[in-house]
């Protein structure tokens, strides 16, 4: 994982929770880099997973609530880092459909080593769209926050169906409607 996704959280946290927060989970999270991250170097995914489940720990709020709002802020950070995406776009539903098979396309072609999930996107009717996320990193409660911080971007209104394929969760359909 890019360490700039490291780095968003873990000023996100500061932000929210304060520094003491942040040093706390990176302890007790035992993290091979030692919590020391660059926006360009590459991560094992898991450390996220670990800083997670050590920030729930130590704010009582459960790890899903945690990365869906991780990922609803994070989007306003990608737009601002890479607005190139969202030039000339004027509509979420819209971009949601170029995600696959243009933006994440881009991504790897900027970062070779990024480990990027994969979507099946089917436009249901002109306002809902059917989003089908497949990753083994099972960060669907990221790609539910990143969704709503989409529509925030548009200043429009979301009301998001997760359906859970499997279990472990690195299979998830939403159905997003446009309000
Ligand atoms: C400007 C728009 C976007 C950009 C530039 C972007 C770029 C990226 C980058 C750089 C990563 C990290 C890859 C890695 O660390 O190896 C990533 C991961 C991810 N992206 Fe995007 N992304 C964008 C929008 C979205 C949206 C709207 C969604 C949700 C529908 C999404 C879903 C995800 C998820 C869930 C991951 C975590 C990896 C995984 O689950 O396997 N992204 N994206």
């Amino acid at each position: 994982m890019k360490g700039i996704i490291f780095t968003e959280f873990l000023e996100l946290v500061e932000d929210k929770f304060g520094f003491s927060v942040v040093d706390e989970i990176i302890e007790q999270s035992e993290l091979p880099s030692e919590g020391i991250y660059t926006a360009v170097g590459t991560y094992n995914y898991k450390e996220m997973v670990s800083l997670v489940m050590n920030l729930q720990k130590q704010t009582d709020i459960p790890a899903i609530t945690l990365m869906e709002v991780f990922g609803e802020h994070l989007f306003s950070r990608l737009a601002k880092l890479y607005p190139v995406f969202l030039n000339g776009v004027e509509d979420p539903i819209k971009f949601l459909m170029s995600l696959e098979d243009y933006i994440h396309v881009e991504v790897k072609k900027l970062y070779p080593e990024a480990e990027l999930p994969s979507f099946d996107t089917e436009l249901q009717k002109p306002d809902q769209l059917k989003m089908t996320y497949h990753s083994v990193r099972c960060l669907y409660p990221v790609a539910e926050g990143l969704i709503k911080g989409c529509f925030k971007h548009f200043e429009s209104e979301v009301q998001i169906t997760k359906n859970m394929i499997t279990e472990s969760g690195n299979k998830v359909e939403f159905i997003i409607n446009k309000l």
